[in-house]
């Protein structure tokens, strides 16, 4: 497949991009508007792959339908986004933008372009729109799981964009026909995380000496998945999931915040030791809330697993390993990233008082 992938400069972007590109795809067309998230340096394995390239665009120009006839796009992957919870609590807009208009003109360019067509290549197109459980929103600590029929709710601006978009996409396939296919992933980690989420911003704030600071009283819950699961599920879901569907994809993996920053501190407690002998649990630090804080998020990912034969091969503890492993080895991607973009500050509460 010739596969156009929005986002691909991101977290999960780039690695779908490497997954794609490893695992013969026939071109892969990574278009990203390269901000704070974005990184090249993420590609750089890939970078000079002959199946691969790179296109510098924003999806809210509206001008992708040349980059599609041009590539002869098979399918769109579509990832760009703006993803932070906390950013989307203290400036709402770009969210609104990117992950609203933004994936309404690039629903409009992708119908367009299959709208022109032969009919094969018309029946086979797809567009494939990854987004989040968190539009399904606030599950009670006890009970309860996201299924694909589970209605939405979303909590906080960021998942409420994304909530729209998904409706958007929906909408694109009843009104127009546009074969589109949903996937909504749990919360991911692993390699080339930007260091604004929990677990890579744990492992730098705890390697620079820095408050690991936990939200409340860190007993709300995610459910955690390793990136490289994620992308090997979403190849599946553009090349073989049922037009108009959804899938949840998640690892089964819950956890508190609390015991994920306390599991990174065992692991580096061992792998690098403090200088001065004692635990990196010493610098956890519990702040103010988030506002509008989803108490836990769980994944039901039977369908993805009975229809597509998908099943998660990381444990979270092998997960984990593998993504400090590469945190302490990678120092010359997350760096510039700390020093130049953002150094690991309270964001989404400026009033945060540390308890
Ligand atoms: P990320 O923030 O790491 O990367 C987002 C990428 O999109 C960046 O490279 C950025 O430059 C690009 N981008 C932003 N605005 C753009 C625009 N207007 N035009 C073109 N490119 C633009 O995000 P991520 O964590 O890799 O998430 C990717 C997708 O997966 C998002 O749609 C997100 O909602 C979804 N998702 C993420 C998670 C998670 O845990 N990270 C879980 C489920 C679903
Ligand atoms: P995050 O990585 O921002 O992902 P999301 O909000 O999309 O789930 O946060 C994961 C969880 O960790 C969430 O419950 C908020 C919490 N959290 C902290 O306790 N401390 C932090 O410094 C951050 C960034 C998040």
């Amino acid at each position: 497949m010739r596969i156009m992938v929005t986002g691909g400069a991101g977290f999960i972007g780039s690695a779908v991009c490497r997954h794609l590109v490893a695992n013969g795809a026939e071109r892969v067309v990574n278009v990203d508007k390269l901000t704070y998230a974005g990184n090249l340096g993420s590609l750089r394995d890939i970078a000079d792959s002959p199946n691969y390239v790179f296109h510098h665009v924003d999806i809210c120009d509206g001008g992708l339908i040349n980059f599609m006839q041009a590539e002869r796009i098979d399918a769109v992957m579509h990832l760009a986004a703006e993803t932070h919870v906390d950013r989307s609590i203290d400036g709402p807009e770009a969210f609104v933008e990117t992950n609203v208009v933004g994936t309404f003109r690039l629903l409009n360019a992708a119908l367009e372009y299959w709208r022109g067509l032969p009919p094969g290549r018309r029946r086979s197109f797809r567009f494939h729109h990854i987004s989040t459980d968190e539009v399904f929103g606030d599950l009670p600590f006890e009970s309860g799981v996201f299924t694909e029929d589970t209605p939405y709710a979303p909590s906080s601006p960021y998942s409420a964009s994304k909530a729209a978009s998904d409706h958007f996409v929906r909408a694109w396939h009843e009104t127009y026909g546009l074969p589109v296919v949903l996937s909504n992933c749990s919360n991911n980690y692993g390699p080339y995380h930007f260091p604004e989420k929990l677990i890579p911003l744990t492992i730098l704030n705890a390697l620079a000496e820095k408050p690991l600071l936990v939200y409340g009283n860190g007993a709300n819950i995610r459910d955690w998945l390793y990136v490289e699961d994620h992308a090997r599920a979403l190849a599946l879901v553009v090349s073989k999931g049922r037009v108009g569907e959804s899938y949840n994809i998640g690892g089964r993996v819950e956890r508190t915040n609390l015991a994920v920053v306390e599991a990174i501190c065992a692991q580096l407690d061992v792998r690098r030791p403090r200088a001065k002998g004692t635990s990196f649990r010493e610098l956890i630090t519990f702040v103010t809330d988030r506002p509008g804080h989803d108490r836990r998020y769980a994944i039901d990912a039977s369908k993805i697993e009975r229809e597509l034969g998908w099943t998660p091969r990381e444990t979270f503890e092998t997960g984990l390993a593998k993504t400090i492993d590469w945190y302490l080895e990678n120092d010359w991607w997350w760096k510039p990233v700390r020093e130049q973009r953002y150094a690991g500050e309270r964001l989404g509460n400026s009033k945060a008082i540390v308890a």
